[in-house]
This record gives C-alpha cells, structure tokens and sequence, in this order.
C-alpha cells in the first residue's frame, strides 16, 4: 500500500501569521527524503491554506507525484490544466466546513463531474473521485470514466465499539473490491491514523492512503522522520 501526506495543516500554521513559515513545500521535499510515495495539498477556493505559489513550486521540485485535491469548479480546473498534478482529485468543498465532510455526490452532480473530468484527461491528468464506499457512487464513478476513486473512510475512522468499526471496515472492504473488478484504481482517506491503520491495512484492494493530520500531529511530538516511517512500517506491513 502505497502512502502519500496531505501537508495541508503545514500551510495552516505558516498562514497563522501571514509569514514565510513553516514553508510546506520545503516540508513536502523532507517528505520526500524520509520515503512518502506522493504528496497531497488541497487548493481551495478560499485559499485558506495552500495557495497557488505552493502548488506550483511543488510541481517543480519534488520528485515522487503530486496529488492535488480540488473542486469541480472551472477557476481550479484552469489551474490543474497549467500545473500538471499527476493526479487531481475532486473532492466536495463547502465553505463553513473545517475539513472535507464527506464524498461527491457524483450521482446528483454526474454532468458537472463528466465534464471535469473530461477537461483534465484532455491535459492528460488522471483523475480520482473522492466517495463514500457506495456501490451505486463506484457505478457512476466508473460510467464518467474516473481513473480512480478514493474511498472516504472518515465514519470507518469515526465508528465507535467493535461491531461498529467491523460494519464500516466491511463497507469499505466490499466497496474496494467492487471498484476494482471494474478496473478502477483504488486509493482510501480521511481520518485515517496509526491506530486504525493496523486493521485497515489489510484491505489487498487498496492501492494508496492519503493521510495529513494523524502524521504532522505525531511529527510534532517525534519529528517527521520518525512520524513518516513509523506510518510506512504501518501501511507495507501486509
Ligand atoms: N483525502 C481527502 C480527500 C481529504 O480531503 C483529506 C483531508 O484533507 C484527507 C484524505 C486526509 O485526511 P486526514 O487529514 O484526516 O488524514
């Protein structure tokens, strides 16, 4: 299983004082170094943190992949074109919300989704739809011609009591394995920490995690060298 770190929360901080830092793409670079197999940033439209300075700098320096998590709206679609991640995941985006609540409907917004997507193949961009682990999500995911989808896994990371976690795990589980039998990538987010990563790991099906706030908060306690590869121990141990 793959690992790469949203390093969102490293832009949060060096905003907090409208200073230069701490600088998430020197951040992302140490990453690199320390063996992480991508680097994720979410380009909001309120910029709150990552702005367009830092996606475009990432672009250029580091060497692993770029995933960049955005909404299906045109003003970002324009700048994934120019940039290039090699990966552009859409994720919903509301305003109030302190971090991405849930997956894309892409059901209720298919035309809005197909025609993403259709603009970022055309700049030969891959592309990865941020769902909840519903067949039904994976069937449209797949019609419109997504590379990939990311499995939210906030309420497996949420769920409380054993029979609980069980349940979200098995959604998780069966929805793996459907998208894969239709030739869709499978990548899994949100929440996800080195607690429940032992479990979670075990999924054969899942290609790639995309963690940011349970790794930079243990790298505040035990450096991110440390932070980085106790969370690789984790997801290269099935
Ligand atoms: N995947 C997506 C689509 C996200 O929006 C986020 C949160 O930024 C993550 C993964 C990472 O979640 P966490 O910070 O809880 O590890």
């Amino acid at each position: 299983m793959r690992f790469c770190l949203n390093v969102d929360h490293i832009a949060t901080l060096r905003n907090a004082r409208g200073e230069t830092q701490p600088d998430p793409v020197t951040f992302a670079l140490m990453a690199e170094q320390y063996g992480v197999d991508g680097i994720v940033v979410h380009l909001r439209e309120d910029r709150r943190h990552i702005n367009e300075r830092d996606v475009r700098l990432l672009r250029e320096l580091i060497t692993t992949k770029l995933d960049l998590e955005m909404a299906a709206v045109d003003d970002i679609i324009n700048i994934a074109c120019d940039v290039q991640p090699e990966l552009a995941t859409l994720v919903p985006e509301r305003r109030q919300e302190l971090t991405t609540e849930g997956g894309v409907n892409v059901i209720d917004d298919i035309k809005n989704i197909r025609s993403a997507i259709k603009r970022l193949h055309d700049s030969e961009i891959s592309v990865s739809l941020f769902i909840e682990p519903d067949i039904n999500q994976i069937d449209a995911a797949a019609e419109i011609n997504a590379d990939i989808i990311e499995i939210h896994t906030g309420h497996y990371a949420n769920a409380v009591g054993e029979e609980d976690i069980y349940d979200e795990l098995e959604r998780v589980r069966i929805a793996a394995k459907h998208a894969k039998k239709l030739g869709l990538g499978v990548n899994a987010g949100h929440g996800l920490n080195y607690n429940n990563m032992k479990e979670f790991v075990a999924i054969s099906e899942i290609d790639e995690v995309s963690i940011g706030h349970a790794v930079l908060a243990r790298a505040v306690f035990v450096g991110l060298e440390q932070a980085i590869k106790e969370m690789i121990a984790l997801t290269r141990s099935r």
